[in-house]
């Protein structure tokens, strides 16, 4: 492996201020360069970008849209040549095709074009020059670079609502092989080097859900596809080139996605899989653990306001070593185990006002516990079977008292010490009328500015059925007093607004970055310890251009790179090709991209 290069772990970079700047900004004494951006070629024979001459069949061979994850495998042990995933989560259309009106005046080679620019990218990369820096090998075989799209990638379905009725399509008869994946947001790496991947907003390529069987609508709804219009507002129109898209016609096509997929990068031939055994949800992602007696623990959230967080434990244990055998064991971890969902109890539930004010005792903190809700193929939810608690998982936890949360988004725990943090990024609607109220997690009433939450199972054994937790950081402009950060003194903080994505450097520092900044700056990656004094002294790393937010992150394991998903560059209403919003990263129109930023003294990422 390479040599760790963690330094004392201080985070001693100056902080960079807020900022409204179309470009990316990193710390004194930092570079930075793009990756990739969308069109760049990914496979070795794709065409390079031509923005008046795009097709599904070029774009199907390019980098895609809206990067968001951002995972690095690394190829060998000198840490020169690394594997770069990335998800693929959504698309501008307005920012991708020349003269973009609607959605109902693109072409259906259009809509082609966005659904493969949906999915995933894999792709080789090497070091430059014994630096931090990262660049894409663009020469040789480059036998592992593939392109994972909605339109023309199989899936198979693993765990136990595999073939299950909900699952049954006219084209898939057995419930087994679902085409494409949907709206991959943020996601994981395994401890045996696959990555996971979470479907997110899928409800929003689907229509005519108003056509559905009353019986059906609920389940529907509950995942916010509209039952009463055939076309809801803001419709893609997919179904214009694959009436799969078409609720009324294909109602069980909506089922087949929401999972949390797993692709293996070092196997080009291998089909992705989609594992139900974790429940179907708008998955954020999902972060895996191996626990002390071996099985996985896999942590996720489901990104709506009110939503839950779940985590999966394995029913087999993780082998070590890289034996083809133990690969093959590993790789068939997340297809059988217990699903769970949270609820939080509150220590000063009775001073929780909804203003974020700090209760007596010092503390947003609490005990909880994990509600089992399927284990194998037995369910725990009356009136559910366990294939129904897996496809309609969202139901299932509603109807047993789990807590709902402020948008829960990455969850990942610090393979360090085996806590978990969550990004609880907003939640406008937390004490509205008929809405509810703010409790001690979620501790204020129209959050604007999110949380993160630090759970702490019992026992320091990942798969506890009791947990304790807390807020290290109730997110805002320091000088607000609904803010709190660690208890640090708030003079010396960066404002931070809307947390999304979590990551840890190799000293187990936490990493955290933003979408929606509410603030009015641009979002950005932000930094901090979350052992000892430094707690909560958190600080800006670096920022992203106009109308960006900021995705990934990764710290490659070395800890001299940093690499960001910047994505949705210029995305402002009334922003287009011809009038772009951003000019980055090429001066002419906006695309997304991945950066990686380094120290330029080659020393290690923070300090
Ligand atoms: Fe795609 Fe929850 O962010
Ligand atoms: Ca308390
Ligand atoms: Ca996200
Ligand atoms: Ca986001």
């Amino acid at each position: 492996a390479p040599a760790r290069n963690t330094g004392s772990g201080a985070l001693t970079f100056k902080s960079i201020p807020p900022n409204r700047l179309d470009t990316l900004v990193v710390p004194n004494g930092y570079d930075h360069s793009v990756v990739l951006r969308w069109g760049d070629p990914v496979v070795p024979d794709a065409p390079a970008f031509d923005l008046h001459r795009q097709t599904a069949a070029r774009q199907s061979k390019q980098f895609g849209y809206n990067n968001d994850y951002v995972g690095v495998l690394p190829l060998d042990r000198q840490g020169r040549r690394a594997l770069l995933v990335v998800n693929h989560e959504y698309t501008n259309e307005d920012l991708m095709f020349p003269g973009f009106t609607t959605f109902d005046a693109m072409t259906v080679e259009q809509v082609r074009v966005a659904m493969a620019a949906h999915g995933m990218s894999v792709v080789e990369i090497e070091r430059v020059d014994g630096t931090g820096e990262w660049q894409v090998v663009t020469k040789g075989r480059r036998p592992y670079n593939r392109r994972v799209t909605a339109h023309n990638t199989r899936f198979d379905v693993t765990g136990p609502a595999a073939g299950s009725p909900w699952l049954k399509t006219a084209a898939d008869q057995r419930g087994k092989v679902v085409i494409g994946t949907l709206n991959n947001c943020a996601g994981g790496m395994t401890p045996w080097g696959t990555i996971l991947s979470g479907e997110e907003n899928f409800n929003q390529y689907f229509v005519g859900g108003d056509a559905v069987a009353d019986d059906v609508k609920p389940k529907l709804a509950r995942y916010g596809i509209s039952t009463t219009a055939r076309y809801p507002s803001g419709s893609r129109k997919w179904e214009r080139a694959d009436e799969r898209f078409d609720l009324a016609k294909h109602p069980n096509e909506a089922n087949r996605f929401g999972w949390i997929v797993e692709i293996d990068p070092f196997d080009p031939e291998s089909r992705p899989r989609k594992h139900t055994a974790l429940g179907r949800f708008k998955h954020e992602g999902a972060n895996v653990i191996v626990a002390g007696d071996g099985r996985v623990v896999a942590y996720m959230g489901d990104d709506e306001r009110f939503d839950y967080l779940y985590k999966f434990v394995s029913d087999k244990k993780y082998r070590r070593g890289d034996s083809w055998a133990a690969r093959q064991h590993n790789l068939s971890l997340l297809e059988s185990g217990t699903l769970y969902v949270a609820k939080l109890e509150q220590t000063s539930a009775a001073e929780i006002d909804g203003s974020g004010r700090l209760p007596a005792d010092g503390a947003f903190d609490g005990r909880g516990r994990w509600i089992k809700l399927v284990s194998g193929t037995r369910s725990f939810v009356p009136g559910m079977t366990a294939a129904e608690v897996l496809v309609f998982t969202r139901l299932a936890a509603d109807t047993v008292g789990a807590t709902k949360m402020d948008r829960p988004e990455d969850v990942e725990p610090s393979l360090r010490t085996g806590k978990v943090y969550v990004a609880l990024t907003n939640n406008s609607e937390r004490g509205a009328a008929g809405r509810p109220p703010a409790d001690e997690a979620n501790p204020r009433n129209s959050n604007r500015h999110g949380q993160i939450l630090e759970l702490v199972e019992d026992g320091n054994d990942n798969t506890s059925d009791t947990f304790a937790w807390s807020l290290p950081i109730v997110c805002g402009d320091p000088a607000d007093p609904s803010t709190y950060f660690g208890g640090y003194d708030k003079t010396k903080v960066s404002p931070i607004s809307c947390p999304d994505n979590v990551a840890f450097d190799a000293a187990g520092n936490l990493w955290i970055s933003t979408d929606g900044n509410a603030l009015g700056s641009n979002d950005g990656l932000f930094a901090t310890a979350v052992e000892g004094p430094e707690r909560g002294h958190l600080k800006q790393f670096l920022t992203v251009p106009i109308g960006a937010e900021t995705c990934g992150p990764f710290i490659t394991g070395d800890n001299r790179s940093v690499f960001v998903a910047v994505q949705h560059p210029g995305e402002l209403t009334g922003a287009s090709v011809e009038n772009p919003a951003s000019n980055w990263p090429d001066g002419d129109i906006a695309k997304p991209g991945v950066v990686v930023a380094w120290r330029l003294d080659g020393g290690p990422i923070g300090s």
